[in-house]
């Protein structure tokens, strides 16, 4: 569902708004709605890049979840979840693929090896 929603307001945001590399990206609304949930203690969502250049550091793999969905998604997987314990709490860890779905990501990001460009990494609380 998260996916879902996430994923539809990038491309919307894409389509209606942005022309050129000089606007503002839907990955920089992404970034401040995942920031917003975060705070609010709803659950983490990173956007990170698997093609080894990403247009913002800060977006490169960092925990070993996040190192080995980016393998298994280069690989050609379009869904990797695993369930962990943080504070004795069982959450739900899941990446989804994220490729480039319009011509629009193209203006920015180029061509890029199977059309891939990131994941989105979800850590949800679970029961
Ligand atoms: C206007 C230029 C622009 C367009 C169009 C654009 N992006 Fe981006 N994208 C960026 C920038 C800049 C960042 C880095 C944002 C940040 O972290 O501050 C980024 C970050 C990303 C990342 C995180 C990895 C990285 O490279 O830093 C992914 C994945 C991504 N975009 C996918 C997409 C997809 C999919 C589309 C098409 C729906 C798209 N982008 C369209 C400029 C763009």
């Amino acid at each position: 569902m998260l996916d879902t929603l996430y994923k539809n307001a990038v491309v919307s945001i894409t389509k209606n708004y942005v022309n050129q590399q000089a606007d503002v990206p839907a990955a920089a609304v992404a970034k401040d709605v995942f920031k917003a949930m975060k705070d609010g203690h709803y659950h983490n969502a990173r956007l990170i890049d698997v093609t080894g250049r990403p247009k913002n550091k800060e977006n490169i793999a960092r925990t070993d979840f996040e190192k080995a969905a980016v393998e298994a998604i280069r690989s050609g997987k379009e869904y990797v979840e695993e369930i962990a314990f943080v504070d004795g709490r069982p959450i739900l860890r899941a990446a989804t693929v994220v490729p480039a779905v319009m011509e629009q990501c193209i203006i920015c990001h180029g061509k890029r090896e199977k059309n891939l460009l990131g994941t989105i990494i979800y850590e949800l609380p679970i029961k």
